[in-house]
């Protein structure tokens, strides 16, 4: 089946009289009669379920339609993307070791990183992933590499295929972060990553209105995460897994659309005398277009930002004037969001690591929704206008 198909159907067994949605197992608990029967079900050796923490037929579905398509053995969902994140890391790193990852770092993780794993002896060192020859060098010697599909939040690509060409060769497992982009349009396995994971809050999901991590691998992998999952207590609960799993059902036809759409916004942005610069990896003049257009040949996702001239000022003239947008901390809803990186995702950095990053006080970050592309064009036109 093609991956249109995959993200409707995936994850489920119909057979006759099965409902076609769902059922929602809420239940923390299964019964058991027989003695031999619930120790064979714990074991692993029978199908079933017993207890809530370790395994649940929504979360169970959920996990298995997302590794089926991101082409991985198995999945793990989680309460969040971070209890994903944190879960995959320690399987992948059990012990203190250097971690590489992108300097452009969603700040949640880079907060997991210089919080809990460095005074635990972890090194981590920040790299410009775009820089290959740097990679090359800071994986000798490395335990895992961390990479995000596009980054945050001026959506640059980095290189997956080279990288974990790289990790490959210096025996370095490679986890990337593909909540950007979904596994509709770019699949980090398929060029050799380690485990992928998501923050299922956003696209999988899609209507903000749930938090959720998954994570696939092999099965080695993440069965190596799922029992630090049960162990710290972080699996998905039964009806978020299950929203999850109702979201990914149209997961292709929203990725399309954003993708569409963004692309659509930024080329009206760059028109604009507000703009300083306008970020969208498909835009020819990015730098990441050369990479970007050949690991995501079908679309970049709903993600762009840009940089407004007159700084925090005109970004609140903007917010104010918005008809059909709005400013929340978060991604990948069908409806257009924009978020304002200095107070949001990276206000833990110093004015001055910011600047390093190329965010500044003009620099706004949106999610574009699934929306007319023209109503949403116009509504940043009329926002953005002198
Ligand atoms: C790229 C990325 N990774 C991970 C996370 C963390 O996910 P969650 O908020 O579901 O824990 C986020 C959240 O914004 C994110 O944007």
């Amino acid at each position: 089946m093609k991956r249109a198909s995959r993200a409707v159907h995936a994850g489920r067994d119909i057979a006759a009289r099965s409902p076609l949605a769902p059922d929602l197992s809420q239940s923390s608990v299964h019964v058991y009669t027989d003695l031999d029967d619930y120790d064979a079900v714990a074991r692993g050796e029978r199908p079933g379920h017993y207890y809530g923490r370790n395994s649940n037929s929504n979360r169970d579905m959920l996990e298995r339609a997302v590794a089926d398509l991101e082409r991985g053995e198995m999945g793990l969902a989680t309460a969040s993307g971070m209890a994903a994140l944190h879960a995959t890391m320690l399987a992948l790193a059990p012990k203190p070791t250097t971690i590489v990852a992108t300097r452009e770092l969603y700040g949640g993780t880079m907060a997991l990183l210089r919080q809990d794993f460095e005074p635990a002896g972890y090194e981590v060192n920040f790299l410009d992933l775009s820089d290959l020859d740097a990679v090359r060098r800071s994986l000798e010697g490395a335990g895992l590499i961390l990479a995000e599909t596009i980054t945050n939040p001026l959506c640059a690509v980095p290189d997956l295929e080279a990288i974990a060409a790289m990790a490959k060769e210096h025996g370095v497992p490679f986890l990337v972060d593909n909540t950007f982009a979904s596994p509709i349009l770019c699949r980090p396995l398929e060029f050799g990553a380690t485990a992928v994971m998501h923050s299922a809050t956003k696209y999988i999901g899609g209507h903000s209105d749930l938090v959720a991590g998954v994570t696939v691998g092999s099965a080695a992998v993440i069965g190596a995460a799922r029992i630090r999952s049960v162990r710290t207590g972080t699996p998905l609960g039964p009806f978020d897994a299950w929203l999850a799993l109702r979201g990914l059902r149209t997961l292709d036809v929203r990725m399309r659309r954003h993708s569409d759409n963004s692309l659509a916004l930024a080329r009206a942005m760059q028109q604009l005398p507000a703009m300083a610069r306008v970020f969208h990896p498909l835009l020819e003049d990015s730098p990441s277009f050369p990479v970007a257009s050949r690991l995501l040949p079908e679309g970049a996702g709903g993600m762009m930002a840009f940089e407004l001239k007159g700084g925090r000022d005109a970004v609140q003239r903007m917010l104010s004037r918005f008809r059909l947008a709005s400013f929340a901390a978060s991604l990948g809803g069908v409806e257009t969001t924009i978020s304002y990186p200095e107070i949001t995702s990276h206000r833990s950095l110093t004015p001055e690591e910011r600047a390093e990053l190329g965010v500044t006080a003009g620099t706004v970050r949106v999610s574009v929704g699934i929306e007319d592309p023209d109503d949403i064009i116009e509504d940043f036109t009329q926002a953005l206008a002198t």
